[in-house]
């Protein structure tokens, strides 16, 4: 694989100066590869692409699998100084789908989907370093056909909507825009994007479940990116990332 590594870095350069790009054929893991670099000293913004990843990481301590040329897996690695870090992972999704395609939505938090299905998903870390705090921002998307192997839903692929675009061309169309969306929201939080995540929204108006059995409809998120949920015992504002949400599947 060709990876546009080149194009990518004068496309981020003119936004970040002291920007790297690097693609490894292998790795254990994009984010936990830059948040070793982050613990070892290392703050400079970085992309770093994976062909394979070993050990994949998911939200929740789930694992993330992908194969050789079926999937795109890169983490970027930025100091960001935001007032306040609610709602980064969904500016992430907002930019990312947006880059994309028209019919890509977002399932709250920061899952990617595609015609009911998976297509991708967004892993946010985050490490201190002296004054500073850098974000690893971690998307794996499927772009190639892939087994269904174990998952409850079948996954969803970009080339479903975009034929042809491969990795290396999906990374190039979504790079620079999500620099500049977290340069966006490290000055003004999550706010501005809140209307463009609800055009987006897979859960509005849907019946959700939650992680701890809590049954209600989705009602959008809210300025800090909280999802809101009416249940019988009135509005929720669910903000916790370790809150897993489903939509409720309809009785027969
Ligand atoms: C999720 O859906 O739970 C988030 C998946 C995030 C996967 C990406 S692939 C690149 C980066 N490295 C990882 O180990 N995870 C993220």
């Amino acid at each position: 694989m060709i990876w546009p590594a080149e194009s990518i870095w004068e496309a981020i350069y003119p936004l970040l100066p002291d920007f790297t790009v690097e693609v490894l054929p292998q790795v254990d893991s994009t984010n936990s590869e830059l948040m070793r670099r982050v613990r070892a000293g290392h703050s400079e913004p970085t992309l770093l692409v994976a062909e394979q990843q070993t050990a994949g990481r998911g939200r929740l301590g789930r694992d993330w699998h992908s194969a050789v040329g079926d999937s795109l897996t890169f983490s970027l690695a930025l100091p960001l100084a935001p007032a306040d870090w609610s709602g980064l992972s969904l500016a992430v999704g907002v930019s990312v789908v947006q880059s994309l395609h028209p019919d890509l939505q977002l399932k709250w938090p920061n899952d990617v989907w595609l015609q009911g299905r998976k297509l991708g998903g967004i892993l946010i870390e985050t490490a201190g370093l002296g004054d500073q705090r850098v974000a690893v921002v971690g998307i794996g998307l499927n772009i190639a056909p892939r087994e269904a192997g174990g998952l409850s839903t079948p996954p969803a692929w970009l080339q479903e909507v975009l034929p042809g675009l491969d990795a290396g061309a999906a990374l190039l169309r979504i790079a620079a825009p999500l620099v500049q969306a977290l340069k966006a929201f490290e000055l003004a939080g999550f706010a501005p994007f809140q209307p463009q995540f609800a055009q987006r929204d897979l859960l509005l108006d849907r019946a959700v479940t939650l992680s701890n059995g809590t049954v209600g409809m989705a009602r959008g998120v809210d300025a800090m990116g909280g999802l809101q949920v009416q249940t019988p015992d009135g509005m929720q504002t669910v903000t916790s990332a370790e809150v897993s949400v489903r939509p409720t599947p309809a009785a027969d």
